[in-house]
Formats: structure tokens, sequence, C-alpha cells
């Protein structure tokens, strides 16, 4: 998540001399100064008759230290007018890169973050503040265009048009600048993921809960299912230098296929048994390859937090008796979001005669709106005697 700053209109300010003096200025500027940015790099200096004008940044603080102490015998004047941009200018923040381009009345709708995924970024502007859409998307635009200028990687920028929804756990995207490409190579934590950000579940927020899934401790030769696997996140992540089996389920075909691809392109230690079924049909008393995991599994992850609870039932099934490790997601009300959770996750266990042993881990993992949180609770559960 890329974090961005306010928009306020600025004028250019220069600070104009004689252009005899404009090899001092710089001795100036290099000696007294070091390496504080004065000159604002993104304007082309201007030269008007005998005079020279140099861009600066409007830094007060800084404008006073120059004025205060620049030579005596240099006659200066600070002036402000319309800059010229530089061509080849690489804007740094977002921020910059709309200097002055935003109305005032606009800058509260400028989001403050957006994702990039690949090549992709993925912005969402505030729903609840009421603005005549004709006149606002031009000023989108602008926006989608200065987030391809400070990610030069960037091709397409897409703009939220809902909530992820539905059993994919998809979004709707309307391309807001670039082609209209919704398919990306994104990199990781040292994996390669290709997915389509229109047709698979994909969030770029949840890098650091797969590191940290990824680097516990797991043993060698471990059994693993990742229940709700999508392209493969975690189950690659795992896999890459782990040397353990990953039965990795997803019911979206085009998961799967992506999924597939991902398996193919990292080096993997470990295996993945990618398969494109509902995790439920595992439960069947025909389905062979659930009565091929039945009691095997040592470690089970289930990302599906809206409702995860509701296969606490196969987790059950497929967990070794003896005991397992469950990484449990859930999104959960707030106040107190983790104990509802919690409380909520050991009744259902219990009610599969099943135990929580003990309780290693369980944190917010991040916000998810107003009302409540995403959670995670890694468990060791076992069943009850
Ligand atoms: C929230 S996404 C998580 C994907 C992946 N684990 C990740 O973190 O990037 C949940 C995934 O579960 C899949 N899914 C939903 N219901 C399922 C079911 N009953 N059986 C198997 N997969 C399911 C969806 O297609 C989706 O890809």
């Amino acid at each position: 998540m890329r974090k961005m700053g306010n928009y306020n209109q600025t004028e250019i300010l220069y600070i104009k001399f004689k252009a005899k003096d404009g090899q001092a200025f710089i001795n100036f500027l290099k000696n007294k100064l070091k390496n504080t940015q004065l000159i604002n790099q993104r304007f082309k200096i201007l030269y008007e008759n005998e005079n020279i004008l140099f861009p600066i940044v409007k830094d007060q603080t800084l404008i006073d230290r120059v004025t205060s102490s620049v030579d005596k015998k240099i006659n200066f004047e600070l002036i402000s007018k319309e800059g010229i941009p530089k061509e080849n200018f690489k804007y740094r923040t977002l921020q910059e890169a709309l200097e002055g381009k935003i109305p005032d009345r606009y800058s509260e709708v400028i989001p403050k973050s957006y994702d990039i995924v690949g090549s992709i970024a993925i912005i969402e502007f505030d729903k609840f503040i009421n603005i005549d859409d004709k006149d606002f998307s031009v000023y989108k635009q602008m926006v989608a265009k200065g987030i391809s200028n400070v990610n030069k990687n960037v091709k397409t920028v897409y703009e939220k048009k809902s909530q992820i929804k539905g059993k994919y756990r998809l979004r709707e995207l309307d391309v807001l600048y670039g082609e209209e490409k919704s398919e990306t190579i994104h990199r990781e934590n040292d994996c390669i993921f290709k997915l389509d950000v229109k047709n698979t579940y994909f969030s770029p927020r949840l890098v650091f809960e797969r590191r940290r899934i990824a680097s516990t401790r797991i043993q060698e030769d471990e059994i693993i299912v990742d229940m709700f696997a999508g392209i493969g996140t975690f189950s690659i992540q795992i896999a890459k230098n782990k040397n353990v089996k990953i039965y990795a389920f997803d019911i979206n075909s085009n998961a799967y296929e992506y999924l597939k691809e991902n398996i193919y392109l990292n080096k993997l230690k470990g295996e993945i048994f990618p398969k494109n079924i509902d995790i439920k049909e595992l439960l069947e008393p025909k389905n062979h390859l659930g009565q091929l995991l039945r009691n095997k599994a040592n470690r089970i992850i289930m990302n599906l937090p809206e409702s995860s609870i509701e296969f606490i039932d196969v987790a059950c099934y497929l967990m070794k008796e003896s005991g397992g490790i469950l990484h449990f997601y859930q999104f959960s009300e707030k106040p107190n979001p983790i104990d509802k959770s919690l409380k909520n996750l050991e009744e259902e266990i219990t009610r599969h005669y099943w135990e929580i042993e003990s309780i290693i881990n369980s944190k917010i993992v991040k916000h998810y709106s107003p009302k409540s949180e995403l959670i995670v609770a890694d468990l060791k559960i076992k069943a009850s005697n």
C-alpha cells in the first residue's frame, strides 16, 4: 500500500538575480546548504534578459535561512511565476505529481493510499462524499496518471467499484488509466505470482502475514492443507523453502489455473498438489481425496475470513486427530474482536468433538471496516477423547 500526502495548489517560487552572480549563488548552495534541496527539480531554470531565475521549493524556514545568509553582494528578489516543467522529470511522490493540478475542493476526496499489484495500481475514491461525477472524473484520471508517473512500472490504474464479494471473493474494477489488462505478474517475498486482478483474489496488503506464516517453524515432511488457496500465495511461499507436501484447494477455476502456473514459475523445495473443487466435497463419503487426506494434515490454513467458521467441520475431518496447527482467519466485530473470534471458534470446534489444546498466537492482521477487523488465530487443536 502506497501512502500519499495532501493536495494543495502551490505557486512556483523563484529566486531571481543577475546572471553574472549565478556561479556565486551555486557555490553558496554547495558550501553553505550542503545537501539541503533548495532548487525545485521539477521546473526549468529561466533566463530573462540579464537575469537568472532558479525555481525553489516552498519551504519558508529554508527560504529564510537562504535569504539571511546569502552573500550581501548578491542582489536577489523572490518572485512567484508560472513554471515550465522539465520533460524528463521523475516525480517521487503522488503529491509532487499532482501539485497545482487538483482544485482545493477535491483535495479531501483524493485517496491517501493505493495498492500496487505487479504493473497494476488499484485506487479507491471515498464513495460517501457527494461530488458531481462528470466534473470529478477528469481529476480521477489525473490522479491515475499521477500514480503512473510516480511508479514507472504501473501500466494500468483501476478504480475499485465494489467491495470484495461473492464465492470467489472478487471485486468490480473500472480502468482509469492505461490499457484494460487485468493480468499481471507480482513479486513478493522472493516469489513470483501471475494473477488476474479482476478474476482472482489477491491482496498485496497481506504480504507480512504471508511472510509470517511461511517463516514459522514448519517441520520437514509436514502435510499441509491450504483450504482456500487462491492463486497460491500462502502455499507457494511455504513450499519455496520447506520440504513439505501441500494440498491447495480453490473453487474458482481461474484461481486454480494461475495456481498451477505459479507452482511452475517458482522453484519450490516442497510439493504442491492443486485441486479445483469446493473443499466441502472432501466430506462426501465417496470422495477419494477426502478419504486419502482424512486424519492426515499436520497444518491447515483457512483464509476465507467472512465464512471460514462454516468450514471447521472440514478442518476437523482432515487434521490429524492427535493434533495439528490451524491458521484461522476471520472478520470479527469490534470491540474485542479477538476474544469474540476465539469464543466463536472454540464453540464450533467443541461442537465437532475437538478441542483447542493451545492458542499459539492471536492478533489483528488489518483493519477491515469501521466495525470489524481481520483477525488471525494460530491454534493447536486435537480430537477430544
Ligand atoms: C480470501 S481468498 C484467499 C486466497 C489466498 N489464500 C490468498 O490469501 O491470497 C479465498 C479463496 O477461497 C476460495 N473459495 C471460496 N469458497 C471456497 C470453497 N468452498 N472451497 C474452496 N475454495 C473456496 C475463493 O475462490 C478465493 O480464491
